[in-house]
This record gives C-alpha cells, structure tokens and sequence, in this order.
C-alpha cells in the first residue's frame, strides 16, 4: 500500500490524507507514553498538550500513527493503566478540549491516533467500584467487579490460589466500616486494579460506549490491554491455573486466559469499528499460545495482535528468521498483517538488551543498578540500529515506542527512592520493574530536564541523555535520529505488497530477504563484514565502505 504523497515530505504540514482503511497492515505506530513525553506546564508530568506541541517533530520522524498510552484520570497505582474514567482526560495532563486539539494537529499532517484501551480491570477509584465497596454482597454493583467469600473456616484464606503479575496473591480482602473483614476481590494486577466481570452484560455495554466515545472524537484505533484476560471461567469450586507458569494452553483451557469466549466480546467491538467509516483498527494485547495470537488479529475480531517474539529474540541471524517466518505465516492465516516490537513501557530498552550478554537476567541487571553486568553501549546502539533497518524492511507495521528513534538507553540505576512502578513494592523490593524504561524524553541538549519540561521531571534523567537529545541529533549525519527520519521516508517510498522471499547469503550470521519490488534488506549479525550484492545502498545503519556491510548492522538496496 503507497503512502500518501504528503507523508514522503520531511515537514511538510499539507492536509489529511485521503483516508485508507486499511492503513494499519503496514503502519509504523509510535507509542507515546504522555507522561514521559513532552511537559508543556512545568509540573513534571508529561501531558496532552505537550504531545500537540511535538506533531511537527512526529510527522518528520515518519511515523503514520501515536498510540497513546493511557491518559486518563488515574492515580497511578500503575502508570496510568488503573483507569478512573474511561472518558475523561486526567487533569494534570489536559482536558478533552486538549485531546481534541491533539487529534485534529495530528489529522492535519496524515498521522492516526490509536488510544489504548484497559478492559480487564478499572481503578479502585472508578466510580462502579466506590459503588461496588458501598454495595452488600451479592448485589449488582458488586456484580461488575469479581467479589468472592473467602476460604477456610472463617473465610480469611483468598478464594483461590491465583496470583497477581505484580507479585502476591490475586485476592485482595475487604474490611467493613466497623473493622470487620469481608468478602475478597479479585485482581490479576495491583490491589488498586481490581478486574471487571466480564460475563456481565452491563461491562459489555460500558466498553461499547467508551469505543464509540473516542471515535466520535476521532481516534482512529485502540490498543487493547491485557486482551486475552477478559473471559474468565469463575464457575465454583474456582480452578487452579495449570502448573507451567507462562505456557498456555492450545486448548484455551486456562481458568483465566486466552479463552475462547474472549473473542465474542471481540466480535461485539469490530461491530461498533465497522460503524464508522473508515472502521476503526485495534491491536491486542495478548498473551497466549503463540498459535492462537491470530485469532485475536481475525478481521471479524481487534483485526491485528502483537507479537512480542522479536523482542524476545536474542540478537541473532536464526532467531530472527525463525521468528519473522512464523509471524507471517500467523498472520497470513486469519489475513491480518503481521506486527513487529522491539520496546514498549514494560521492558527493558532494546539497545540495553542487545548490549548485554545474552541471557542476562535483566530484573537482577536492574536490581543491581546495572553495575555488575557491563553493559557495552555502542555494542547496544549498534545492534539497534541494525535491528530497527531489518523490522522497518518487513511487510506488516511496527511498533516504535517513544525514545528509540534516539536510541536511548534503559536507565538502570534508578534510586529506590524515585520508583513508581507496582512491581517494586509488590515483589518486595526484589524487581525494579518498569520506570527505567519510562524516563522522560530529552529533547536539547542544554536546561534542567533536557527539554522536558520546565520544572524537575517526575524520574531523573541521566546526565548522558545530553548527548542524545534530539536538538543534538537532528541534522547530523548518522545519528540515529537521522537514520530513523531517512528510513521511515524511504520505506513509505518503497512499500509493497506484504510478502518477502529469503536470499541465500551463504553466511548463517547474514540475513538477505527481498521485498516484491526489488527492495532488499541485508542484516549481518555476526562481526566479519559482509560482501553485499550489487544495488544502490539506499539507507544504512553503518558505514557501507567498499561495498562491504561491517558487523552488526543492516542495509537496504535497491537495483
Ligand atoms: C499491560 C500494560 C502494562 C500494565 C498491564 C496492566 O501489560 O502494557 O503496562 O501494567 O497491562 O494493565
């Protein structure tokens, strides 16, 4: 699918592109974490209009949609993904007139926005869940929520032996006003998380209209959070999750994910997509068996899943083929196009990833201030660049989260002090978890939060981010901001149908695929330079001299 002419221009500030329905399958999506973006009122916090103020810098970059991740009222028990309102703008990042203003300066220069959806759980402080704690047992308030008398003879053992992901026991008891204990709750994240009951028709009506809310505002898309959680069997006597932690069933037999009845809700919501025109798109979320992420990406269902499979792969020649072979051949099987993710806000930045030995653990990386492992940053950097080239020359979208394209850095020695993240104190200060990953972004070189803002930012930023800043990177040749601007123009130019054919390289370090139109991508993973065939060297991550493309890093050629 071409882009639209006004995309292939660097600033270019022309009108809303004719709209395409079906400009997700080869999208490039940039993930905006609002609090960790752009400050435009001092407080620290990232925030709505702080975003607008950077849609000139996004529609440089290339990119053809922001998936914003949550900004509603919240009071972070988890970065925002513990909603208070789903339709409503958190007042310490904007208002709706803000989100407006945001969606209509991102619409003029061709860029979607995707908003991100949370509908397993609310927040604690979530209207129905007020209503809930105020409500008796047994009542239809409490019947949104997933409230259980306990165990054991006087009912102070959780009703099941689920577990949070965040750490501790999935049950949360509730006390009564005079002190006395009560019934218990369920939530498979933090206690501020409780999760909704899906098998109640008024949760199903809320969600619809919160679609139909950021639609008729003009969102183009939504993430969908946790998708695979929804549908949970809470028939009695409540089941045990199956003993082998992080394998789920091909028989969508789990207790609790990646069930089948998931996808009648999916159903529901491509009905509400399909009123508008053009339909609105959604990625999931989802955990499951590798095989069965396409069924969360049927056009009948969300229409596209994530896959985090290159993220998880080691920077290697066979993992990365294997891994782009089966997302392809997955997705081709419900017609949806494939994803691709290298970051996002719940890991560990891939240009730290890729600098460090393989296998390290990286919760203990983290835990231990990134001081006794040695993290080899140009190694990372390079590595990154390399494997940004190779995923941007894939047919299907990819998924940027905001930072990348300066190719930050994890920031791994976060005092205790300053960590937000559930994961710290729900393990018991043993995993760091994710706010390393989430440092506010540093926009010049010089001021106190490198351009972040005008007051201190809400996680320190390291001193070495001067270095990085955008201001330092725009305009210079190689930097990696540079490289990510000439791709994404390039690769608009350049897009074709969604199918690649492998080149033989003769070197099991070195990846060769071409694209339907001529277009290749040569990846060498390993350190001895590699020979390229003949073509135009149309954008690399390292200087190609002599033909011959150096360790670690990739090409893309033209005839
Ligand atoms: C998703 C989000 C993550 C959040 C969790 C609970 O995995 O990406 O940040 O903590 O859901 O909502």
């Amino acid at each position: 699918m071409p882009a639209p002419e006004s995309l292939l221009l660097d600033s270019d500030l022309s009108p809303h592109p004719a709209l395409d329905a079906a400009w997700w399958r080869q999208a490039v999506v940039y993930q905006v974490y609002p609090r960790s973006f752009a400050d435009s009122d001092g407080d620290g916090l990232g925030d709505i209009p702080g975003v607008t103020s950077r849609v000139g810098y996004l529609a440089e970059l290339g990119i053809d949609a922001i998936w914003l991740s949550p900004f509603y009222p919240s009071a972070l028990a988890d970065g925002g993904y513990d909603v208070d309102d789903y339709r409503d703008v958190a007042p310490e990042l904007g208002t709706l007139t803000d989100f407006d203003a945001l969606v209509g300066a991102a619409h003029a220069v061709g860029i979607k926005i995707i908003v991100d959806i949370v509908p397993n759980h609310s927040s604690n402080r979530h209207a129905w869940f007020t209503e809930a704690l105020a409500s008796a047992p047994g009542s239809a308030a409490r019947a949104r929520y997933v409230f259980r008398d306990g165990t054991g003879p006087d009912g102070s053992l959780p009703p099941s032996d689920w577990t949070s992901h965040f750490g501790g026991p999935a049950w949360t008891r509730l006390v009564d006003a005079d002190g006395n204990p009560e019934q218990w709750y369920l939530h498979l994240f933090a206690p501020e998380q409780p999760d909704f009951d899906w098998s109640n028709p008024e949760v199903h009506e809320e969600f619809l209209t919160t679609l139909r809310f950021w639609a008729d505002r003009g969102v183009d898309g939504y993430r969908v959070d946790v998708a695979h959680a929804l549908a949970k069997d809470l028939s009695e006597p409540l089941r045990s999750k199956p003993e082998t932690p992080g394998e789920l069933p091909l028989d969508g037999s789990d207790p609790l994910f990646d069930r089948d009845e998931v996808h009648e809700i999916y159903a529901e919501w491509r009905a509400v997509f399909d009123e508008y025109d053009p339909p609105r798109t959604a990625v999931a979320e989802a955990f499951s068996a590798p095989e069965r992420r396409a069924l969360y990406a049927r056009p009948t269902g969300l229409g596209q899943a994530f896959n985090f499979d290159l993220l998880k792969a080691d920077f290697d020649a066979a993992q990365f083929r294997e891994v782009v072979e089966f997302c392809l051949a997955q997705a081709a099987t419900v017609g949806s196009s494939s994803t691709w993710v290298l970051s996002n806000h719940d890991v560990v930045r891939h240009a730290s990833r890729y600098g460090l030995p393989a296998g390290t653990d990286l919760d203990d990386w983290l835990l231990k201030d990134g001081l006794e492992t040695l993290l080899d940053e140009e190694q990372g950097l390079r590595r990154a660049r390399a494997a940004a080239l190779f995923m941007f020359a894939l047919p299907g979208s990819a998924y940027l989260y905001q930072g990348e394209e300066l190719g930050l850095q994890e920031v791994a020695d976060l005092p205790a002090s300053v960590l937000q993240d559930p994961i710290w104190l729900r393990t018991l200060n043993t995993k760091k978890g994710r706010d390393g990953a989430r440092v506010p972004l540093p926009w010049t070189a010089e001021g106190q939060t490198y351009g972040f803002g005008s007051g201190a930012s809400w996680l320190p930023q390291p001193a070495a981010w001067s270095r990085t800043a955008v201001d330092r990177q725009a305009g210079v040749e190689g930097s990696t901001l540079e490289l990510y601007r000439h791709a994404l123009r390039i690769r608009h130019e350049l897009q074709t149908e969604e199918t690649l054919g492998w080149v033989e390289t003769g070197r099991a370090d070195v990846v060769h695929f071409v694209r339907p139109n001529g277009w290749h991508c040569v990846t060498n993973f390993g350190a001895e330079p590699y020979a390229l065939p003949d073509g135009v060297v149309r954008v690399a991550s390292a200087p190609v001299e002599g033909g011959r493309l150096p360790g670690e890093s990739s090409a893309w050629l033209t005839a």
